[in-house]
């Protein structure tokens, strides 16, 4: 497992081999009849925002009058990326901050603001975390975007996640944090278990924390892709590398694995995008 790739370069070449981004962006399109307190609209809260691939489609598509986008990301490759894709498409049309660290240091950095923790100022100064990001984020912001990040997180971080949204960040009453998840049986977590790794934490659990927590999930739009495994070239090696670093899975078990998951080469990419509002 020797290739040296950056993030973003991997995500794309993965990507490349189904076709999720058009279904979202199909899918995006039809957003704003459906929820139409977008158009309203102003500050947007982004986690894992990644190169800003789905982000920015949702931003054009859904969020005609951004005024503010706050991104979080720990990957220093994305967030150069990101902070281009969003200059290139929008100029600058809305006010962009980013903050280049692990979403559990931003939920740290916004607890301790609040909490006015002396010990723990000069970190918060650090990052620029200031008051004005804390004003920004109480109960201001319209849309929060987590597409397949949520999984990352560990179970107390998600909980954790999920309150400051409900409870602090969102708007009362319009606020609402768009996901993305992948199935249960998305070849993803079959290429994982057939390498003996542990899986993606599905869609459908963190559905299920949410309601569980009295979180009001009002809509699921389960879709599927496609996806391209026919060749254990360098590029999927690359994106495996990733997806497989901490496993201990190595490059012939994952050739292995991906001969039985889709002996055609091809298999499938079921995935659920779902909207949760404040209740
Ligand atoms: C599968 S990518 C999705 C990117 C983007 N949301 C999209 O869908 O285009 C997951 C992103 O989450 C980021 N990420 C993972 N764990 C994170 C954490 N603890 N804090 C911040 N970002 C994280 C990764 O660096 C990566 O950019």
């Amino acid at each position: 497992m020797s290739h040296k790739v950056i993030y973003p370069t991997a995500l794309k070449i993965f990507r490349n081999r189904h076709s999720e981004k058009k279904v979202l962006s199909e899918l995006m399109d039809k957003l704003p009849e459906r929820c139409s307190n977008l158009k309203d609209a102003t500050t947007c809260l982004s986690i894992g925002t990644g190169y800003g691939d789905y982000d920015i489609d949702f931003i054009e598509k859904c969020l005609p009058n951004l005024k503010k986008f706050i991104a979080i990301e720990i990957d220093g490759d994305c967030v150069k990326e990101v902070k281009e894709n969003l200059y290139t498409r929008f100029k600058n049309k809305f006010e962009v901050e980013v903050f280049e660290m692990p979403v559990e240091n931003f939920f740290d950095l916004y607890e301790t603001v609040i909490n006015d923790f002396d010990g723990e100022k000069n970190k918060a100064e650090k990052y620029s975390f200031n008051s004005r990001c804390k004003e920004v984020l109480n109960g201001e912001v319209d849309a929060i975007l987590a597409f397949h990040i949520i999984h990352f997180l560990a179970e107390k971080e998600r909980k954790r996640f999920y309150n400051l949204c409900f409870d602090h960040w969102l708007r009362p009453k319009t606020g609402q944090l768009f996901f993305t998840g992948c199935d249960e049986n998305n070849s993803l977590n079959h290429l994982l278990s057939e390498a003996k790794s542990p899986v993606i934490l599905s869609s459908e659990i963190i559905v299920n924390e949410l309601k569980n927590g009295g979180k009001n999930v009002v809509e699921e739009f389960p879709y599927n892709c496609p996806i391209d495994y026919s060749s254990f070239d360098v590029d999927i090696r690359r994106f495996l590398n990733f997806t497989f670093q901490h496993s201990g899975a190595t490059e012939t078990s994952i050739e292995e694995a991906m001969k039985v998951i889709a002996p055609n080469g091809w298999s499938e990419y079921p995935c659920n995008f779902c909207i949760a509002r404040k209740a």
